[in-house]
């Protein structure tokens, strides 16, 4: 799931940039498409690594006492959570100030320490998590986020990750899912969300 929720938030980081590209400030339809698009971006992002911050690293740490090098990998994903935050804060601010030079510069900023934040996570902090975690864990950290998220984050939160996916991808995601869950995903959740026009 990890890597499926970074590839949503790779996705949307490719989407910001071209869209900023393609000066759909300029345009209102486009505008407000990429004004969607930012908005259900920044909220999931910030989501995920509220709940890594506070669910997913203390966890991992328990089995790290004596670890220095590893508590070290764990300080400096909080770190570069800490170093997007603001990242985030520029690109909003340049959006709703209607900034193009600006926003043309805070996207490059924020999509580049996220993608190197992902990347650092995905190759460092994934297989370290893998090797401590036990299965327990695994669903210990998942009810926590499923408590975070509530019913109304799940409403945005699955849409959000099976858009544009591979479809083999979304078949295993789905197939994972409670049956009344996947029926409420795939013919109510994932219809809704679709209404709207997000980046185009
Ligand atoms: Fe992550």
């Amino acid at each position: 799931m990890m890597f499926v929720i970074h590839d949503a938030l790779r996705r949307d980081a490719t989407q910001l940039a071209r869209a900023v590209e393609h000066r759909d400030l300029e345009d209102p339809r486009r505008r407000q498409a990429l004004l969607a698009g930012w908005d259900v971006f920044k909220r999931q992002l910030q989501r995920h690594h509220e709940g890594e911050d506070r669910d997913l690293w203390p966890l991992v740490r328990t089995y790290l006492p004596a670890r220095d090098q590893e508590n070290a990998l764990l300080t400096e994903m909080e770190r570069e959570h800490d170093r997007i935050d603001p990242l985030i804060t520029a690109v909003d601010t340049a959006l709703r100030n209607s900034d193009p030079g600006w926003l043309a510069e805070a996207t490059v900023a924020f999509r580049e320490e996220l993608l190197a934040h992902l990347q650092h996570e995905e190759r460092d902090a994934v297989p370290l998590m893998d090797s401590v975690l036990s299965p327990q864990d695994w669903k210990a950290f998942s009810r926590a986020q499923r408590k975070a998220t509530g019913f109304r984050g799940a409403k945005e939160f699955f849409p959000y990750i099976l858009d544009q996916a591979d479809p083999e991808r979304a078949a295993r995601i789905s197939k994972r899912l409670p049956p009344p869950l996947r029926i409420l995903v795939g013919r109510v959740w994932q219809p809704r969300y679709a209404e709207t026009a997000r980046w185009n």
